[in-house]
């Protein structure tokens, strides 16, 4: 897997807090390295490997020194976090702070200063090693919440650099940001940028508004544009996407094909399988939907024949507080539904903690009738787009959150406000129940939207209006 020399002044450079794979301690001694949790790394890493950059990041275990290298022809430049670097940094800044003011508060962030001193000499890190990596006028790209001093910083070190941020997470309402001590140092760090990126319009107006509220920039005639520090910055949304051109030829892979009906059968042959994949997270609405059946099912509206449940929730951060307390609610929950309603050899609800490998979760997205993705709050949800990229049948039924960026594009998905039981419930038993006909119509619209709005489509856009020369 890893073979050539890594670049040494490259062109383009991403800086993420994660590289795209992670380093694995094997029990036996051995070491190597698995794909990375979440959408940043499914978003970023084909639109990368089409443009042979090079990638900072940490490799997702602390204390681990690895020299740069080369993975499938991207160059990977790894940086070294102790375990109090990871504690206070990551766990504690990014994910108990940053991750629930951002996500609408949906948990209560947790504000400490020595977080946030942490965080700020991690940041420095990051900008010192892009600093080192990057070719002169290279173009850096820096990803998400976890980074947002980087572009401030890395200006100070590296004014020849064309330098994009994009933030993969929600740019939270003015009342909300406000609440953050540091606030006026984040909006600085990201104001070092000559463009920010969000997913949504509301996130530019968020940060249009803050930015000169609290940091002093100026705006221009051109509502995307302000002035700080005597430069141009613009702004702009830019909906992330997913390799759907891909997940659609997988799909249709006789391995995939064969491999969703064997599913089918494993499970009994149900007449209806509902489908939830996500990170393990309090944003993802999890309890939500595992509510909306069970109350089906105790409403006497559907039987463990007519519909079972799938869900698959990947391991994550584990050692923050918010995050253990909802795995136990979640396996709670399961555990009661199956206590109730599970026959021997046919659980109600089946739940994979666990990451599952591309084709299988492909076989999965086929083989699900109904997918629910009732997240309270997500920046986009690629899960969504990944479901209707591998329904080349036009079948099966998406019930999506309003409250995801997805939402403002996947508008024939029957929309639900996670917040409302019963909205849920009548929407999850309306896709149960809907006709055939009617399923493909809103299928292939949606399909419509996801094959032409790929993850190609989303970073040439970007890097375009970095000023980046793109191929049409
Ligand atoms: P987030 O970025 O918050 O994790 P997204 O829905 O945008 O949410 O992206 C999640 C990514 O992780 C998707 O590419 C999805 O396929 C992948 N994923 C989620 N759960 C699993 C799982 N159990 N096994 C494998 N991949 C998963
Ligand atoms: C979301 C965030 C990413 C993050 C991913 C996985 O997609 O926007 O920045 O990498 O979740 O989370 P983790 O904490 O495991 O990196």
């Amino acid at each position: 897997m890893t073979s050539g020399e890594p670049v040494t002044a490259a062109d383009l450079v991403v800086v993420a807090n994660r590289l795209p794979v992670d380093y694995v301690r094997h029990p036996d001694g051995s070491t190597g390295w698995k794909r990375s949790p979440g959408g940043l790394v499914t978003a970023l890493e084909p639109t990368l490997r089409a443009r042979e950059g090079a990638w900072v990041g940490w490799p997702g275990v602390p204390d681990v020194d690895v020299d740069p290298l080369v993975e499938d022809g991207l160059s990977l430049y790894p940086v070294r976090l102790s375990a109090h670097e990871v504690e206070q940094y990551y766990e504690g800044f990014s994910n108990a702070t940053l991750w629930p003011l951002y996500h609408d508060v949906v948990a209560q962030p947790q504000f400490h200063r020595h977080w946030w001193r942490t965080y700020t000499d991690v940041n420095q890190r990051f900008a010192e090693e892009v600093a080192r990596v990057a070719a002169h006028g290279a173009t850096v790209w820096v990803q998400d919440y976890q980074l947002q001093l980087v572009p401030g910083r890395l200006r100070e070190l590296r004014p020849d650099l064309r330098i994009g941020f994009f933030l993969h997470i929600p740019f939270p309402p003015v009342e909300l940001f406000r609440q953050l001590p540091w606030r006026t140092r984040i909006m600085e760090g990201l104001l070092g940028a000559d463009l920010v990126g969000f997913h949504t319009d509301g996130g530019v107006r968020n940060f249009h508004w803050l930015a000169q509220e609290l940091a002093g920039a100026t705006p221009d005639r051109d509502p995307e544009v302000l002035w700080y520090g005597g430069r141009r910055v613009r702004l702009g949304a830019f909906p992330i996407s997913i390799d759907s051109q891909h997940l659609d030829e997988l799909s249709r892979s006789e391995e995939v094909v064969e491999r969703a009906a064997q599913i089918r059968e494993e499970l009994g042959n149900p007449t209806k399988i509902i489908l939830g994949v996500d990170r393990l997270d309090y944003t993802k609405g999890i309890d939500v939907r595992l509510r909306a059946f069970h109350e089906l099912l105790e409403e006497d509206r559907i039987t463990v024949d007519d519909a079972v449940m799938i869900q698959l929730a990947t391991p994550s951060r584990e050692r923050v507080e918010h995050y253990q307390q909802m795995r136990d609610e979640i396996e709670l929950s399961v555990g009661r539904l199956n206590g109730e309603y599970a026959r021997v050899g046919h659980p109600a609800v089946h739940y994979l903690h666990r990451s599952l490998p591309r084709e299988e979760l492909t076989a999965f997205f086929l083989a699900a009738d109904v997918m629910l993705v009732t997240p309270l709050r997500d920046g986009m949800n690629l899960v969504a787009k990944e479901y209707v990229a591998c329904r080349h049948d036009d079948g099966g039924v998406l019930v999506l959150s309003e409250f995801t960026g997805a939402a403002i594009e996947l508008t024939s998905a029957l929309l639900v406000n996670p917040h409302d039981t019963d909205g849920v419930k009548e929407a999850l038993h309306a896709a149960l129940t809907m006709e055939p006909d009617e399923g493909r119509k809103r299928m292939r619209m949606l399909r419509r939207q996801v094959l032409d709005h790929n993850v190609d489509r989303w970073a040439r856009s970007f890097l375009r209006a970095l000023g980046v020369a793109v191929d049409a």
